[in-house]
């Protein structure tokens, strides 16, 4: 192809994305209601191993949760339903990020559980977590950090259909001479997730909401974001909005005079990925944050950290630390409205991993393993 052949079909792509891309926003501004899980008579929960250690932390995530809904799965309102076929395996066989009959298993549940997928780097297959973050318009990647005895209580509100991510794989490249990726930012897109940032300050007393953006830089992408979530803010007077850019914001969190002044962010898909990796390792490691993938009809509940393959290599998989995934198992019950179940969930967790301490998982044969250390939370439920 010549150059000006590559132009062509750039543009002609762009059109595509464009149009796209409007087509999205149409859809974010019809409004299908918020699925409400208190009145649902049953909920099934879908329960998904994914690679590398998450089929370890995964089957003891579902004997906890089948130890602390004994009741509820007996009695029928609660179903554990595992889904299989989100490997790294199967969807390259496929050539699909999502095999449909894994996408339709998912859509028959309300929330799911599910343990870390691998992404291929480069190539074209997109992440399976990106797929069903858009294809179940999972727009808030809600993400909590906590270190207690240094004041710090932070609650992530990180985009999570758009941005970089949302068409990261259909980006543009002249072979040996350039390649563009594309970053959007829509007036919906950004409205929703700058609400429930600030509808979470409200409900939970916060007084301040900071917006991480690069909008000195990213002039129309990130300016949008800001000026949104400032347009958003106005309907919350008693909540201070303030404007933060992500480069001296990842300094402040690791600046312990001022870092446990923060409580509330809000920003675009990429920084709050990056930043929430910081965050965690700040509470005591990736292996120890749970995140929320929230939309208005499904929602989806993960370990923060990927799949560790270095770890099965090296022969240490059954030393992976569940509480990640257990934390996320925390917040999927609070979000189905079971509480009392959540609270009894995080109880034990702070007390095997903070308070008692009783066996550490450490990654590695020094600590204990996987299974030992769920035995420990079990018995403290
Ligand atoms: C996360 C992960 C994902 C992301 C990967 C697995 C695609 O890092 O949930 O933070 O980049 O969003
Ligand atoms: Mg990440």
């Amino acid at each position: 192809m010549t150059r000006e052949d590559y132009i062509k079909n750039a543009a002609a792509q762009f059109e595509t994305l464009l149009r796209e891309q409007l087509a999205r926003t149409d859809r974010m501004r019809q409004d299908c209601g918020v699925k409400d899980y208190t009145s649902l008579p049953v909920i099934t929960v879908g329960l998904i191993g994914g690679d590398g250690i998450g089929p370890v932390i995964m089957d003891q995530a579902e004997r906890v949760l089948s130890v602390l809904l004994d009741e509820e799965i007996s009695g029928g309102r609660v179903i554990l339903k595992k889904i299989g076929g989100l490997t790294i395996e199967n969807r390259l066989a496929l050539g699909k990020a999502v095999p449909d009959d894994v996408l339709a298993a998912i859509r028959s549940c309300d929330v799911i559980l599910k343990g870390p997928t691998t992404t291929p780097k480069g190539g074209t297959m997109e992440s399976a977590n990106v797929t069903l973050r858009r294809e179940l318009d999972l727009y808030a990647n809600v993400r909590p950090v906590s270190v207690p005895e240094e004041g710090i209580d932070w609650m992530f509100y990180r985009e999570n259909t758009e941005g970089e991510y949302v068409l990261g794989n259909r980006g543009v490249e002249v072979p040996g001479d350039l390649s563009m990726d594309f970053k959007v930012t829509t007036e919906p897109g950004t409205r929703r997730i700058a609400r429930a940032a600030f509808e979470y300050a409200k409900q939970n007393g916060k007084t301040s909401v900071s917006i991480v953006t690069k909008a000195n830089i990213m002039k129309k992408t990130d300016g949008n974001f800001s000026r949104i979530c400032h347009e958003v803010a106005e309907d919350y007077p008693g909540i201070q909005a303030e404007d933060w850019y992500i480069d001296i914001m990842t300094a402040n969190l690791v600046n312990p005079a001022i870092r446990s002044k923060f409580q509330v962010f809000v920003l675009p898909n990429l920084y709050g990925d990056i930043i929430t990796d910081e965050a965690a390792e700040i509470q005591g490691g990736v292996g120890t944050a749970g995140s929320a993938n929230i939309g208005d009809r499904y929602a989806m509940f993960e370990a923060i950290h990927g799949s560790a393959p270095r770890m099965v290599e090296e022969g240490l998989a059954d030393y992976a630390n569940p509480s990640s995934i257990f934390k996320a198992a925390e917040m999927m019950l609070r979000h189905i409205s079971l509480r009392e179940k959540a609270d009894r969930l995080a109880a034990a967790l702070t007390l095997c991993c903070e308070t008692e301490k009783r066996l550490t998982v450490t990654g590695t044969k020094d600590g204990a393993t996987c299974r030992e250390f769920t035995d420990y939370v079990i018995e403290k439920l």
